[in-house]
């Protein structure tokens, strides 16, 4: 066996999934933490047909892509059907998943246990985000930049700019 593709079969991989509509900086947070547990994270974004997103599956990918383009350790992909399917392709043996406040656990115990049981060999990891983060979601930025707030800090600056360029009652 090579040096090479040992290494490939001990190496770490880890999925970090999600909607991501927008990237915020409380992901962003989660993501670097993971990224120093695990040789590569994956940030899968879900292509969910039945939601509208503000920002289309390929403009979501594009801004995570420059977000995240001097760190070779992450990458950025988009997937459909079963997350454990997914993360079975791509060879990950953890999902990441970032908790934030007791609010956000039964709904995520629910979801790692389905997951367990769909696929006992992916074992899924909670991180929690810097404290500064705790009360940021997509879904807040959205609304607050919407009615004319201030979303600066709170976003990565390419989704700020980005959120600038939407008409702001879209968000
Ligand atoms: O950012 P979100 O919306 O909280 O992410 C939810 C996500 C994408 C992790 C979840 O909806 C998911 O994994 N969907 C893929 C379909 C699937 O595997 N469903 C069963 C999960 S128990």
């Amino acid at each position: 066996m090579t040096r090479s593709s040992d290494q490939s079969r001990s190496e770490r991989i880890a999925v970090y999934p999600g909607t991501f509509d927008p990237l915020t900086n409380g992901h962003v947070d989660i993501i670097l933490r993971g990224s120093k547990l695990f040789d590569r994270i994956i940030v899968a974004f879900l292509v969910n047909v039945e939601k509208t997103p503000l920002f289309p599956i390929a403009e979501r990918l594009a801004l995570a892509r420059s977000v995240f383009r001097e760190h070779e350790h992450v990458e950025i992909d988009q997937f459909d059907g079963l997350l454990v399917d997914y993360a079975r392709r791509r060879g990950a043996s953890a999902i990441v998943r970032g908790l934030r406040a007791i609010s956000d656990f039964e709904y995520e115990m629910q979801m790692a246990l389905m997951n367990r049981r769909l696929n006992p060999g992916v074992e899924t990891v909670f991180m929690m985000p810097a404290e500064k983060f705790t009360y940021v979601s997509s879904r807040l930025v959205k609304e607050v930049f919407a009615l004319g707030g201030e979303v600066a800090g709170l976003v990565p600056e390419a989704v700020e700019a980005a959120l600038r360029d939407k008409p702001r009652g879209m968000a």
